[in-house]
């Protein structure tokens, strides 16, 4: 197993915990156990409200392999599932972190398909049970850094979107992947609202969307994805801000052109189609140097430093070289 190397900037040895069984009921106690959630057990405790979060266990299980894949397994004190399934942003079920926990559960996954178009050889449309079968399933514990400056580390489970792309064939004047996500209003109580132009949608660049660690992401924890983390298919980017990772996509389209994503649309001078950590790149309206890690909520807790690409600068920031970052934010 590979595992990211150690800076300044990485826990100490004492806060690495075991990789735990998720999959197992037990998880959250074990956890609790370990002392690992003890800090966060107020915030855990008020959480608890939201009916039907509490731990692993209720969902199908959805194991993955440890994978193999350089920087893609972090060995730091991995955020507690009450937090990954409460505190989230999915803008179609409402704005605060609570809403998608309380409000999701009318997203209707299955069936569920996804249809690839644009510039590819193999156009078409899947059911997402037929494309989690495309490859095998690994586990991924990452580092997820949120624009708005909190930061979790979740064990997703999926495999690299490159697997999903090769399968399709781009052809050579692909450059760009668009991702639409469902935008059901009957569903969504949030869709049609004015915060964002609908349906959400996010792109990356070709040699982004292959980089072996983009994960084309069905579950989390051992189980397949809760509906407010983006089932039943979604994205995670780890180099990026957390609003590259579109949740629930409908489509895959294959373009020429640099797509502009939804929050490029609302405000391009804010958030850029990259979006790559950066904590020498403040947004026009706050630092991005430190983060809160979600967790680590305590009085006395300090704020981390954000690390250049979120950590992952040794795997990715090749992509990048010669460009602006300043300018392309
Ligand atoms: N995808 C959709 N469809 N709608 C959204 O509002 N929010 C984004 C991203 N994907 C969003 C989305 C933002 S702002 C973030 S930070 C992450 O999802 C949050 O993912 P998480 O809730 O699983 O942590």
């Amino acid at each position: 197993m590979l595992i990211q190397s150690v800076d300044s900037n990485d826990p100490s040895s004492s806060e690495i915990t075991p990789r735990p069984i998720y999959s197992e009921r037990r998880y959250f106690l074990k956890q609790l156990a370990q002392g690992v959630a003890g800090a966060s057990l107020a915030t855990w405790a008020s959480r608890q409200a939201i009916a039907g979060v509490a731990a692993p266990g209720k969902l199908a299980p959805l194991p993955g392999t440890a994978s193999s894949i350089a920087g893609a397994i972090l060995m730091e004190k991995i955020t507690t599932y009450q937090d990954a399934a409460t505190y989230n942003n999915f803008y179609e079920f409402g704005t605060d972190k609570a809403d998608p926990a309380r409000n999701a559960h009318t997203l209707k996954t299955k069936p569920w398909a996804v249809e690839v178009e644009g510039l590819v050889k193999k156009p078409g449309r899947w059911g997402v049970e037929d494309i989690i079968k495309w490859s095998a399933m690994e586990e991924r514990i990452y580092r997820m850094r949120c624009v708005e400056g909190w930061s979790m580390v979740i064990p997703w489970v999926g495999y690299s979107l490159s697997e999903f792309i090769k399968r399709v064939e781009p052809l050579g004047s692909a450059k760009y992947i668009e991702f639409i996500t469902l935008a059901d209003p009957k569903t969504m109580p949030f869709v049609g609202s004015a915060i964002l132009d609908w349906p959400y949608r996010e792109g990356l660049r070709m040699d982004e969307a292959m980089h072996p660690l983009t994960l084309l992401t069905f579950g989390m924890y051992g189980e397949i994805l809760p509906n407010q983390n983006g089932a039943p298919v979604r994205l995670v980017v780890p180099w990026k801000y957390g609003f590259k990772n579109a949740k629930s996509i409908v489509k895959i389209r294959f373009v020429e052109k640099e797509p502009v994503n939804s929050w490029g649309r609302v405000a391009p001078q804010e958030y850029g189609f990259y979006s790559n950590v950066n904590p020498n790149v403040d947004h026009p309206r706050w630092s991005q140097a430190t983060e809160r890690r979600i967790g680590e909520d305590g009085l006395l807790s300090k704020k981390r430093k954000t690390l250049m690409f979120n950590g992952y600068e040794k795997q990715v920031a090749s992509l990048y070289a010669g460009m602006d970052l300043s300018k392309h934010f």
